[in-house]
């Protein structure tokens, strides 16, 4: 099986977690391409079995990077006709979506854009959405405070070695399917 693992980090959270889903792919026997979101690639998404695809959370949704690959990919593919009406299923294909996030002010609510919104390039090609996982990951810089004083209480540290150990069960279970 061909594994994508596509994702943008910011200030290295999601990095942690795609280092991990990296690690999991490995061990579970698959060949995984791990790829760094930093500018507008050109990516042949056809060609992977499962994709990983995951963004740290920046103002409800992926950040900036991730955001235009990811809307480059369905002008290209909306062109060459790849998304079609009624988006049927590709048999065989299947994506998990998952954020890093830090939920300062609502919590989780304000991270379900990001996923529901990377979701729906690949639901619009026919993968199946076996999965989204929202992360907790502290934050970094500036907003450091809400690391601490937030609607999630204390995230300082997270995501953290039993939060990476829980990603690492979630994949080599997933792959089973
Ligand atoms: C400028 C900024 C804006 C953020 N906006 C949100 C947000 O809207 N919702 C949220 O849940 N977390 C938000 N966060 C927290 C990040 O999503 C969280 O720390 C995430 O793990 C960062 O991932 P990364 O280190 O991989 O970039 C924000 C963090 C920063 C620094």
């Amino acid at each position: 099986m061909k594994v994508l693992n596509l994702y943008y980090s910011a200030t290295g959270n999601t990095e942690k977690v795609a280092k991990q889903i990296e690690n999991a792919v490995l061990k579970a026997g698959h060949d995984v391409e791990t790829i760094r979101v930093l500018k507008t690639i050109d990516l042949d998404l056809l060609a992977y079995d499962f994709i990983f695809a995951g963004s740290g959370v920046y103002a409800w949704l992926p950040g900036k990077p991730m955001l235009e690959l990811l809307e480059k990919l369905r002008e290209k593919y909306a062109q060459a006709k790849e998304i079609k009406p009624a988006s049927p299923r590709r048999p065989g294909k299947k994506a998990v979506v998952y954020c890093t996030f830090g939920g300062g002010h609502t919590g989780v609510n304000e991270a379900l854009p990001a996923v529901k919104y990377m979701g729906q390039l690949f639901d619009h090609l026919g993968y199946e959405i076996m999965s989204e996982w929202y992360i907790v990951g502290e934050f970094h810089g500036k907003l450091q405070h809400l690391s601490t004083g937030g609607r999630l209480g204390n995230i300082q540290g997270r995501p953290n070695e039993a939060d990476l150990q829980e990603v690492f069960e979630k994949v080599v279970g997933i792959l089973r399917v």
